[in-house]
């Protein structure tokens, strides 16, 4: 395997835990290799020796315990190539050097080539691939491969462009975009939940849902990946993949079988009827901010203007909030309220589906009411679960009525929390088994929806970005995108 962007925050924080868990899990094979390929200086050394440091601090890996016997083992089997992206002659030895390594091992030459660098880097690696003769286009023994991280593209053009080059290269399933969003247990759990049961699914609909709440909050800033973020912001890092995927889910229709194309298709139709929100209207009603210095967990964060690599006057948004429709006969009047920072009080990705008021008779009016809806929430991350709110009687002769929550948790249901993202969609990658990535026409439909918003933020003629302090959970003025209607943020 070889990972282009390798001195990037990807693949020490997520990429290289999830492989070393594979190894440690016995998924890879006695031949394995890993190369890891950038631009930074670096010996096969000081990359195992800067990898073993972020694996031990790395979440997945219980805690920062790790077995130093596994990781000898491992460490062995990861090398470092320096080189440009843009350089045919850096690929030529990346070439030699995966050719010598086969030879070392005896392996039988499947390559695996993961793009973890910013999307302005792919499709010069894409065509120096072939150049190189490292790709090899329908070709299934040996195999190749290549993932391609989110943001696919940067916009609607260059994905369609990316989409172009990458199967002049490639076979279509050859190639795999990654979303991990799509690898998390929560995330594939929304389809059991609505399919697998028999009473969700008659209510999953205007006539019952009143709206419904996606946020995705960061506690991490930018950190060092100002390099790869200034150029993206919230609406291309996050919005455009990851919150529709989550948006999709929720609100496709049952796919005719479990196929991915099937999956895929019924996704692709949420797209389509996603209601666009052009230029100048995403210049007024779509709320762009950044984070300003501020606490989180009793400690000082400076704002994201002082990050590194970050422009002083940049005018990237670090959040942003967001009302979507879904214009068919299944969402017809219900709100979709998107929202996603970094900086925010605390990491928590959760759906809200937020059930219609129940009539203002019997107990939803003085004294016992008004009753808050029941609202069915999906915690994506963490303490991984589900959670239904509902109203009871408190026990004693008054009648008064208190919301509760029935709560499942994975960790206290299955013993543990649900395994690493990244292990499963790598371990589906080295199968062939393209269900959990997205195809083509998804990553295209995604973009229709998100450019012209985020060609109408461009246009923003403020004098300055709304900003808000790390730690609060944004500007105010994303309350009121939500209160205008009536409603509340239900993380706040
Ligand atoms: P970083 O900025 O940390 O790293 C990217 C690496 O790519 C850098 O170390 C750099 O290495 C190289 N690079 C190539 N061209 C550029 C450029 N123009 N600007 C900056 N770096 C460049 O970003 P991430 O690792 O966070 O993200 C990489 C990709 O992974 C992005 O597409 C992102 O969306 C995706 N991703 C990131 C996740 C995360 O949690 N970090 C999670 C999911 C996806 P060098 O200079 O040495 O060549
Ligand atoms: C990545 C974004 O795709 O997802 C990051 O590039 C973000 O900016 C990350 O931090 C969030 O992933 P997770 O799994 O921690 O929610």
């Amino acid at each position: 395997m070889v990972v282009f962007g390798a001195s990037g925050d990807l693949t020490r924080r997520k990429l290289l835990p999830a492989i070393f868990q594979l190894w440690c899990q016995n998924h890879l094979p006695e031949s394995a290799a890993i190369i890891g390929y950038s631009r930074s200086e670096k010996t096969d050394e000081s990359f195992r020796n800067e990898l073993c440091d972020s694996i031990r601090n790395s979440l997945h890996c219980h805690q920062g315990l790790i077995d130093d016997s596994a990781w000898d083992a491992f460490a062995s089997r990861i090398f470092y190539q320096q080189g440009a992206y843009d350089s045919p002659d850096d690929f030529a030895a990346l070439s030699k050097r995966i050719e010598a390594l086969n030879v070392e091992r005896n392996a039988p030459g499947n390559c695996m080539h993961y793009l973890a660098t910013p999307p302005s880097a792919f499709a010069d690696i894409i065509r120096n691939l072939d150049c190189s003769s490292l790709a090899r286009k329908g070709q299934s023994d040996p195999w190749s491969r290549i993932v391609i991280e989110k943001p696919f593209g940067t916009d609607l053009q260059s994905a369609r462009d990316l989409n172009r080059i990458a199967r002049e290269v490639f076979d279509e399933d050859q190639i795999f975009r990654i979303d991990h969003y799509l690898g998390k247990e929560t995330v594939q759990n929304i389809m059991v939940l609505r399919f697998a049961n028999s009473i969700f699914e008659h209510i999953w609909r205007h006539d019952y849902i009143d709206h419904i709440q996606i946020t995705a909050a960061e506690s991490l800033g930018v950190g060092s990946r100002g390099g790869y973020y200034d150029k993206s912001g919230a609406l291309r890092d996050m919005v455009q993949n990851h919150l529709m995927h989550l948006l999709c889910l929720v609100a496709m229709e049952p796919p005719v079988t479990l196929t991915a194309d099937a999956i895929r298709d019924e996704k692709v139709k949420v797209l389509n009827a996603l209601r666009p929100i052009p230029p100048l209207c995403a210049a007024n009603g779509v709320v762009r901010a950044q984070y300003s210095s501020g606490e989180i967990n009793g400690k000082t964060e400076p704002g994201y203007r002082q990050a590194e690599n970050v422009p002083t006057d940049s005018r990237t948004e670090t959040f942003v909030a967001f009302k979507a429709h879904v214009d068919n006969w299944r969402w017809t009047g219900v709100p979709f309220y998107l929202r996603t920072g970094k900086r925010l009080p605390r990491r928590c990705t959760e759906i809200s589906i937020h059930f219609e008021d129940i009539p203002q008779i019997l107990f939803n009016r003085p004294p016992a009411g008004p009753l808050r809806p029941n609202v069915l929430t999906i915690r994506v991350q963490p303490n991984e679960g589900i959670a239904l709110e509902f109203q009871t009687k408190a026990p004693g002769p008054a009648m008064n009525i208190e919301p509760l929550e029935m709560d499942f948790g994975y960790r206290e249901s299955f013993g543990q929390a649900p395994p690493d993202a990244y292990q499963r969609l790598l371990l589906d990658a080295a199968v062939g088994d393209a269900t959990l990535f997205t195809r083509s026409d998804e990553v295209e439909a995604a973009w229709a929806y998100v450019a012209p918003i985020i060609e109408g933020c461009s246009h923003d003629t403020a004098a300055d970005m709304l900003q808000y302090p790390a730690g609060s959970w944004g500007p105010k003025e994303a309350d009121e995108l939500i209160q205008t209607d009536g409603n509340q943020w239900r993380l706040k």
